[in-house]
């Protein structure tokens, strides 16, 4: 990778994440049944219809990950604790589920490297998603009682703790576009969710302050939106979906606001009082997660409903998710969010990586593309930081080739490959490159 540590400033981080679901093993440790798990047995939902039921074993296999970590020379590990497997019933605890992440943040310590927790990764326990899940407002309640217990648990140790990550996921692509549990159509389910999970946030928030947590934040994904062409069809619709995609989450935590374009549609499908709401979501925050993967180019499609859109991915290179390669888009990201919501806050690149197609050969993976997006990427952020963004560190996505939930386990984003039939953990050529450019 053509970047060292030393062209970052002082203390800057280097990471890689990961999410429970993705890779515990849900089938362990007394974790309860969640959303995903029923979404991925009906027909037609994920790819060869497999689950997190095994996923990498990373549940027995936990030490062998972080030495993994270790070895690379990072500074951070991004992970989540899932909330069915500490709440199987998502009220109720299962101790095994605390002493798993309590052993796990230790042994991250032991290992020096930086817990940064994600509360809610999207395994929503299914006793929840059976009373309606984040369309019910009840369900943002029962989310800071499981934080209460989490974080008397481990929070005396973790270094920094995000609330939820990417909301417009949880909301937008699993109740509107239905490709995520738990894979509804539906404008007033997501009109709803939309509005809950940023409450689930600010009582997340409350919650975590009352136990004098620092570090607290969130993780928003963000989508490069581009116009297809020069009409003013398309123009409308960039403000459109940039409004439902890009400013939803940041406007409401930083500003307290919902933006016009997005309301237009979702407006008469809210929750009563919303308003109201308002002022617990934006709370301050201490950093911000920016997830980033790709570019799409959007158009004005008037016959259908709103948001009367029709998108479709930029005309550059695609990774094995037919995401195009569009680095530029991060860097613009980082500085639209300094200049236009968060000032100086701290950033984080929370995610940012590819999934290929790769193979283990003679013992080896060589992956010369992943080895390419994550310099190129690391440059967008360094111009983002030259031209004034407070960017303190990145973290790739993801360690492990892992679940990757609709797509099952045929997309591979790990720096690390996985053989799903003996489990073997295989570093590609990325992950030793990586640990060369970061080496002090
Ligand atoms: C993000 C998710 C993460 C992973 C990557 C590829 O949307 O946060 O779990 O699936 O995409």
């Amino acid at each position: 990778m053509n970047f060292k540590r030393s062209d970052f400033p002082d203390g800057f981080l280097f990471g890689a994440a990961t999410a429970a679901y993705q890779i515990e093993g849900h089938q362990f440790g007394g974790a309860g049944p969640t959303h995903w798990d029923t979404f991925a047995a009906t027909p037609g939902n994920v790819v060869r219809a497999e689950n997190g039921a095994l996923a990498c074993d990373h549940y027995h296999r936990f030490a062998e990950d972080l030495d993994l970590l270790r070895d690379a020379g990072m500074d951070a590990y991004r992970f989540s604790t899932s909330w069915a497997r500490v709440m199987p019933d998502g009220r109720t605890v299962n101790t095994q589920g605390l002493d798993f992440y309590d052993r796990l943040v230790d042994a991250m310590l032991e290992r020096g490297l930086k817990p940064f927790q994600t509360l809610y990764h999207w395994e929503l326990p299914s006793a929840l998603a059976d009373k309606g899940g984040w369309t019910n407002r009840d369900t943002c309640t029962a989310f800071a009682d499981f934080i209460d217990v989490i974080t008397d648990r481990i929070g005396d140790r973790v270094h920094a703790i995000a609330t939820i990550n990417e909301p417009w996921c949880v909301a937008y692509l699993a109740h509107f576009l239905g490709h995520h549990a738990p894979g509804l159509r539906d404008i007033r389910a997501t009109a709803r969710a939309m509005h809950h999970i940023n409450v689930a946030h600010g009582m997340a928030m409350t919650r975590l302050r009352a136990k004098g947590m620092q570090n607290c934040g969130v993780v928003l994904n963000f989508d490069h939106t581009a116009p297809l062409d020069n009409s003013i069809g398309a123009a409308k619709a960039v403000a459109t979906w940039d409004a439902i995609m890009n400013r939803w989450f940041i406007e409401a935590i930083a500003k307290g606001t919902y933006p016009a374009p997005a309301l237009d549609g979702f407006a008469a499908h809210m929750p009563a009082g919303w308003q109201n709401d308002m002022a617990e979501i934006s709370q301050k925050i201490d950093f911000l997660g920016v997830n980033y993967y790709t570019r799409h180019q959007v158009m004005t499609d008037d016959t259908q409903p709103w948001p009367h859109l029709a998108s479709r991915e930029g005309p550059g290179p695609k990774t094995q998710m037919g995401w195009e390669i569009y680095p530029d888009g991060l860097q613009s990201f980082l500085t639209r969010l300094a200049d236009d919501y968060v000032g100086d806050l701290p950033l984080f690149v929370t995610e940012n990586g590819m999934a290929w197609d790769d193979h283990v050969e003679n013992g080896a993976v060589y992956d010369p593309e992943r080895t390419a997006f994550v310099s190129d990427h690391i440059h967008a952020t360094q111009r983002a930081i030259a031209a004034g963004a407070n960017v303190q560190g990145f973290f790739y996505w993801s360690l492990l080739d892992n679940y990757e939930w609709a797509f099952g386990y045929e997309k591979r984003f790990g720096m690390v490959h996985v053989d799903f039939d003996t489990l073997k953990r295989t570093p590609k050529a990325s992950y030793h490159a990586f640990k060369s450019a970061i080496a002090r």
